[in-house]
């Protein structure tokens, strides 16, 4: 598997695998967790939850997939805005870290940004939780290039590792300035990019007349093309979620497509880049 490099240094796969909407319902606890079994095994074990994800029923059942292979996976997970103050998040930590079965966080990110607590009181309590061994980095999720700066102008701001945010070809609004500044090395806010929803959350993205045609001339599925157009830019990392064992088979596949330059302006023409900023959106 193709990886990344996170700003210490530590590797990532450029796919791994998303858990929103696993865990909540019991009826599908063994199907999900075969899934991300699946999906390890093919490489993607960067596995990515929440404790909002089935209100904690998401960790359970990573908890379950990596059982016995802790060592073989990237576990990222994230706090709720209203558990990231000094008091809140090393308690909202240790509950994830019971619910997952582990004792450090690979990547603990704040889930969006609030007005309340202040990000210094988060990054305070970030840092804190990272001396005690609890979590390895940290990082945010759905900061926009403004929040990226005053996150950088904040006391040990730029020890943030990476950025989670939406990144699929309906919702390109990162391209404009956000995704070159997170992921030029020289840029103040440099860190690693996370896309999430890359197959568009099931919305119909996969539906679309020219994805298809593109996906009958590569032999290939629309999610194949939606991730290898992701994919292609050497510092995005998508997590796309599968609970179907035949889709998480695709999408560990779609790393060999390779898109032709017709393929790029064809998809370009149907899911234009945007041209002004556009604030950027969160499902
Ligand atoms: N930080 C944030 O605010 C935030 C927001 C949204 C998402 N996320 C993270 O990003 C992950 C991915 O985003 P997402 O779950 O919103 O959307 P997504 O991964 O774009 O789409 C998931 C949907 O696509 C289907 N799918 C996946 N692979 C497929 C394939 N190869 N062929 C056909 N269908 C396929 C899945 O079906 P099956 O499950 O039936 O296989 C599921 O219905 C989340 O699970 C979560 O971990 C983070």
């Amino acid at each position: 598997m193709k990886t990344v490099a996170l700003p210490d240094g530590a590797r990532v796969p450029v796919i791994g695998q998303g858990t929103w909407n696993m865990g909540e319902k019991k009826s599908g606890h063994t199907n999900e967790v075969a899934a991300l079994r699946l999906g390890i095994d093919l490489g993607m074990t960067l596995v990515d939850t929440a404790e909002m994800y089935g209100d904690g029923g998401a960790e359970k059942v990573v908890g379950d997939a990596i059982e016995g292979q802790r060592d073989r996976v990237f576990i990222v997970t994230k706090a709720y805005p209203h558990n990231a103050s000094r008091t809140g998040l090393p308690k909202a930590c240790d509950r994830s870290l019971k619910r997952l079965r582990i004792e450090t966080i690979d990547l603990y990110l704040l889930h969006w940004r609030e007005k309340t607590p202040p990000l210094e009181e988060t990054v305070q309590a970030f840092e804190k939780l990272r001396s005690a061994g609890k979590i390895k980095r940290w990082g945010v999720s759905n900061f926009d290039v403004k929040d990226m700066k005053e996150l950088r102008a904040i006391e040990n701001g730029h020890n943030c590792a990476a950025n989670q945010v939406l990144y699929n070809l309906e919702n390109r609004e990162i391209e404009f300035d956000l995704l070159p500044r997170l992921t030029d090395h020289r840029s103040p806010i440099t860190c690693a990019v996370i896309a999430y929803s890359p197959v568009g959350h099931g919305r119909g993205l996969l539906e679309n007349a020219t994805l298809k045609r593109i996906a009958k001339r590569q032999d290939a599925t629309t999610a194949q093309i939606a991730l290898a157009w992701l994919l292609r830019q050497p510092d995005v990392i998508a997590i796309p979620k599968a609970s179907d064992k035949n889709h998480v088979r695709d999408n560990a596949r779609s790393i060999e497509i390779k898109l032709t330059k017709e393929n790029l302006a064809e998809l370009d023409k149907e899911f234009p880049p945007p041209k002004t900023k556009k604030s950027l959106p969160m499902l």
